[in-house]
């Protein structure tokens, strides 16, 4: 018998979760309302959010799952990649509670956990499978040859997938998160309607900022000539601004798949949440005969129960840290 405690907090989400034998039984999360009117994540503001809501978040996480805190064997959290304040929070918390409760402490890297998301529920993936991680900071490829043994195949050289849309959302007067509205708006578009450059970055990295020019460019030359160009075209831009992202990902991905011969096919982190991306692969899949894996919606933005999951697995090969352990800001897979 195994209870894991997890705790996220590297950027925007409170979370906690409570896994019981490699099952999730809570997954409690906080989202921060105040950065929307920002227009992006105010780091400052993300760590006093974090500190408030820890408590509140475990204690109804510990509840929903319909256990006693004296129960718990083990508590994960996230050490990194994240903002240092927020990551602070959610250490500081973690070392406290193993402390008081004399159990072990288990670091989780953030993007690890992401993939091992795919973990929670079946079908589960077999190793070795890639893994197209795409949220708010990173892009990556990655080839998956265990829980943690994972090798990093590409990743952006500048702005990442999730930071594409929330910045074209931006320049499309949309409020912060945009990944989301785009997708919604995207629905109702045409995704041919403005042609938009596919970069071409040798290997398996990719790039978006030149995208994002593009897209601020056509909306200035537009706005000159009709005042109202952003809201008559709303729909065919976020439908032709999503269908060139979900391109450039889907795209490296059959790249990857191609160099490694490996045919289970996964995506993870925030933007897997994206209803073109989740469409595209399912139809590449089937044109490759791929096996492809998409999270659940609730598992692909952040979230504890993934950090519940990866602490699992590190529980049963007994990897714990001491008191000593110090958050990390960047940290590689
Ligand atoms: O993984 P995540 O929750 O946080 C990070 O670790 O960064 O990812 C957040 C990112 C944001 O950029 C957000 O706009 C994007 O995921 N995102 C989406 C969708 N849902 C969330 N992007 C496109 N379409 C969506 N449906
Ligand atoms: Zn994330």
């Amino acid at each position: 018998m195994a209870i894991i405690l997890g705790i996220e907090s590297s950027c925007d989400e409170t979370s906690a979760s409570i896994c019981i034998n490699g099952e999730i039984h809570s997954n409690v999360i906080a989202t921060q309302a105040i950065h929307a009117k920002y227009g992006g994540v105010v780091p400052e503001l993300a760590s006093r959010a974090h500190q408030q809501n820890i408590i509140p978040t475990v204690d109804e996480a510990i509840r929903q799952a319909k256990i006693s805190k004296n129960h718990i064997d083990a508590v994960s959290f996230t050490r990194g990649p994240g903002l240092l304040g927020a990551l602070l929070v959610g250490t500081s918390f973690a070392k406290s509670f193993a402390l008081a409760q004399d159990i072990p402490l288990i670091d989780i890297n953030h993007m690890q956990a992401h993939i091992l998301a795919h973990f929670i529920e079946e079908p589960k993936p077999s190793f070795p499978f890639l893994c197209l991680t795409v949220s708010g900071g990173h892009t990556q490829i990655v080839l998956v040859k265990d829980y943690f043994e994972m090798e990093l195949l590409g990743e952006t050289l500048d702005d990442a997938a999730g930071e594409a849309f929330d910045k074209t959302a931006k320049i499309l007067n949309l409020p912060y998160p945009g990944g989301p509205l785009i997708d919604k708006f995207a629905k109702e578009g045409n995704s041919s309607s403005y042609k938009l450059p596919e970069p071409q970055i040798p290997g398996l990295n990719f790039s978006f900022s030149g995208l994002k020019t593009a897209i601020l460019y056509l909306v200035q030359d537009q706005l000159k000539l009709n005042p109202d160009f952003l809201t008559e075209n709303m729909a065919d831009l976020c439908a032709s601004v999503q269908s060139r992202i979900v391109s450039i990902l889907l795209n490296k991905l059959k790249k990857a798949a191609k160099q490694t011969g490996v045919k289970d096919i996964a995506i993870a982190g925030g933007v897997s949440a994206n209803s073109g991306l989740r469409k595209g692969l399912i139809e590449m899949g089937e044109l490759y005969h791929w096996n492809v894996f998409i999270p659940k919606f609730e598992y692909c933005t952040d979230n504890a129960a993934m950090i519940a999951i990866a602490g699992y697995y590190k529980f049963l090969k007994g990897e714990f840290v001491g008191q000593d352990v110090a958050p990390m800001a960047r940290m590689h897979l």
